[in-house]
């Protein structure tokens, strides 16, 4: 740096700015429901929408970040609070880049999801319960792990011999049993909306 200043401005960017920058606000999504329950399929969908619309988000996603970030923890309740305490912490530097954030965790208990909420803080916090009953679910198998799960071949799996606690007031919830993909989609793309854009 010319005659050994150096400014100190570029530090002092802010969410604010970035967000400016990219033409949005940042928020975390945060999808969550039983395996099998469509929340990958409708993140991927809605991080395609967001993008066609103008919108910079990107999908955290269970089985990617357990094969990355969280490789080391696997499925106990201490475990999967490990999970979400640093998958929320990820989070909150998208946050602070300006970015949206589309989480797709089983996140099973409450405790787990408030704890979630309180490090992201609650103004940027989306709760969206992807919803599919259990039957539902097990009947798609898509991984082929409920069949597993019933054989006792894994053991603690989520709505199986490890609880799921379904939120009591999602801001939205989404009935994937109900609906096409398009439309799940569609349904959170206009209940977002409004908090993403830029006024
Ligand atoms: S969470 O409970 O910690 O939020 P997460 O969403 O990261 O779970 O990972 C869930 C994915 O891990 C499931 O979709 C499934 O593919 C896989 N999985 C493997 N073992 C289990 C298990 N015991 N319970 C739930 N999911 C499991």
């Amino acid at each position: 740096m010319k005659n050994n200043i150096h400014p100190i401005f570029d530090r002092l960017l802010q969410r604010s700015d970035r967000e400016k920058m990219l033409e949005q606000r940042s928020k975390v999504i945060w999808l969550t429901g039983l395996s099998g329950s469509g929340k990958s399929t409708i993140a991927q969908a809605l991080e395609r929408h967001l993008y066609n619309n103008g919108f910079c988000a990107q999908v955290l996603d269970g089985d990617n970040i357990r094969s990355g970030i969280n490789k080391n923890l696997g499925f106990s309740v201490e475990d999967r609070q490990e999970n979400i305490r640093r998958i929320a912490e990820v989070s909150k530097l998208y946050l602070n880049s300006g970015i949206i954030s589309i989480n797709s965790f089983i996140s099973p208990t409450r405790e787990i999801r408030a704890m979630a909420r309180d490090i992201v803080g609650a103004d940027d916090f989306i709760e969206i319960y992807v919803n599919a009953p259990l039957e539902v679910c097990e009947q798609r198998d898509v991984k082929g792990l409920y069949k597993k799960a019933r054989s006792g071949e894994i053991k603690g799996f989520t709505g199986i011999d490890s609880p799921y606690e379904p939120p009591l007031h999602p801001q939205l919830e989404i009935q994937t049993d109900q609906q096409t993909i398009d439309q799940s989609v569609e349904s959170i793309y206009q209940f977002i909306l409004q908090k993403i854009v830029l006024a």
